[in-house]
């Protein structure tokens, strides 16, 4: 069974292993590290206490920007990240934010799926903006908008 927790020192590692097999340019260790010590990331973790999962957000006045979520590739199409990103999104109404802003790259099709499904709307477009694999062109990322002002999820 999978359960979902605010991250720890301790996930850094894990968290950092993560982030940088699967994302083409990885966060620094510092960064991942002040995001949790700022208690803005969460994990989700396995029956023996390895992290599968995680996202990080940043809670700035009334917006709440969700960075980067990650499932392990193993683990995925199991809901994981589904409940991480509501999770995040029940952190940010938790914190008074109004809505949610997401980023991704325009061809990431399974976190737009995600995020559609998860009742955000498209608001823009950033040119040539997103994340590139190592030798690649710049990539537009589309900017989704959630609106936090309804019904908590029950996760
Ligand atoms: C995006 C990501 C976090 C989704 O995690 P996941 O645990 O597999 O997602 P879930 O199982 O919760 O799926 C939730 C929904 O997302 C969409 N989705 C997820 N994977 C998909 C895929 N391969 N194809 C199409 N839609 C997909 C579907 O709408 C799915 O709902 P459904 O299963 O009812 O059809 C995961 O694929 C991942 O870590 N990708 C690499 C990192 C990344 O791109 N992060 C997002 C940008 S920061």
């Amino acid at each position: 069974m999978i359960s979902l927790r605010r991250a720890v020192d301790a996930d850094l590692e894990e968290i950092g292993e993560l982030e940088r097999r699967i994302f083409p340019d990885p966060w620094s260790s510092a960064a991942l590290e002040e995001a949790i010590v700022e208690g803005e990331a969460l994990v989700a973790v396995d029956e023996q206490g390895r992290v599968v999962g995680y996202v990080t957000m940043a809670c700035t006045l009334d917006l709440l920007h969700v960075q980067n979520l990650a499932v392990r590739r193993g683990q995925r199409r199991q809901g994981v990240g589904r409940r991480l990103l509501q999770a995040s999104l029940d952190l940010g109404r938790e914190r008074g934010a109004q809505a949610a802003i997401l980023e991704v790259r325009a061809s990431n099709r399974r976190a737009r799926s995600l995020y559609s499904a998860a009742g955000c709307q498209i608001v823009g477009r950033r040119r040539a903006y997103s994340r590139v694999p190592a030798g690649g062109l710049p990539e537009d990322a589309v900017v989704y908008r959630c609106p936090l002002s309804g019904p908590e999820s029950d996760e």
